[in-house]
């Protein structure tokens, strides 16, 4: 298997497509034509994209939390296409207090998406970066929360478990016009949304490295048997330094 590189035709279609625009499309067997093309094109509902960038072993950290660079080059490159031809990135609080990422589109040409972190108690800081003005951010705080809010604001109800409902938070944003949607992590905003049954393709790029212990990149509520497990669609593509496993679920 050699790795697939991406065109500056081919992205320029896929970004036309993500504009709503008419696109000049490549013959069906490029490999990341297939790959981006259900995020980019723009169809009327909405479409969740989940990304994690693993270890061979399935982790995302170490034990102390040293969390970058797992994925190589290509990985990285991959995740900021998925950005810019999404219209919104969203990220748990938890992420934010890690890695305190910007959540902008850099390594590819393309636009930056809207900027959602999950903080129902409003413990983002003022002064986190995905909170700059070099993007739109909007904060989605539980109802009741009254912590100072530095951005937009979407509240919503705590629901089973004192969470909030993915469902509802993919209805809040298709209210301000965000229908294609990435979910960058962590593991609790992943399970979430894979244990709501909202999410189209779980994108799992991994690289070849062992790190043997720390935070897993997917975390679901415990099965007893296989047979409950997930089994979506699959199919890899060789991005290069990483390997990405494409994972399709059929929407309940
Ligand atoms: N490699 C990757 O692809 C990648 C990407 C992103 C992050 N990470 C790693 O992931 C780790 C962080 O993940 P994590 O699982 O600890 O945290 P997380 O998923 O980023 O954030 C979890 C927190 O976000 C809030 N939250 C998210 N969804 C919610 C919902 N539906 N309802 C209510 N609250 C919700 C809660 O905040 P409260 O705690 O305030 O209630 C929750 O505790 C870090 O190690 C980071 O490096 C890896």
């Amino acid at each position: 298997m050699s790795a697939a590189r991406m065109s500056v035709s081919v992205w320029n279609a896929l970004l036309a497509l993500r504009n709503g625009q008419p696109a000049d499309e490549p013959p069906g067997n490029d490999p990341l034509w297939t790959l981006y093309e259900p995020l980019a094109r723009r169809r009327g509902g909405s479409f969740v994209v989940a990304q994690v960038g693993q270890s061979l072993d399935g982790r995302v950290a170490t034990v102390e939390g040293d969390a970058a660079p797992i994925s190589g080059p290509d990985g990285f490159r991959h995740l900021h296409r998925l950005r810019a031809l999404a219209d919104a990135v969203v990220v748990g609080a938890g992420c934010v207090a890690a890695d305190d990422p910007r959540l902008t589109v850099r390594e590819v040409d393309g636009p930056s998406p809207v900027r959602v972190l999950i903080d129902p108690n409003g413990r983002v800081p003022a002064e986190a970066r995905c909170l700059s003005g070099e993007a739109r951010t909007i904060l989605v705080r539980a109802e009741g929360c009254d912590a100072p809010s530095p951005c937009e604001t979407i509240h919503l109800p705590r629901g089973e478990g004192g969470r909030l409902c993915p469902r509802s938070l993919l209805a809040a944003l298709a209210g301000h016009g965000l229908h294609h949607v990435l979910v960058e992590g962590g593991a609790a905003t992943i399970r979430h949304f894979l244990e709501a049954g909202v999410v189209d393709r779980l994108h799992v790029s991994i690289a070849p490295i062992i790190i043997g212990s720390g935070a897993p990149g997917l975390s679901l509520s415990p099965v007893a048997h296989l047979s409950q497990a997930l089994r979506p669609r699959c199919r890899t593509v060789d991005l290069g330094s990483d390997m990405l496993f494409d994972c399709a679920f059929d929407r309940p």
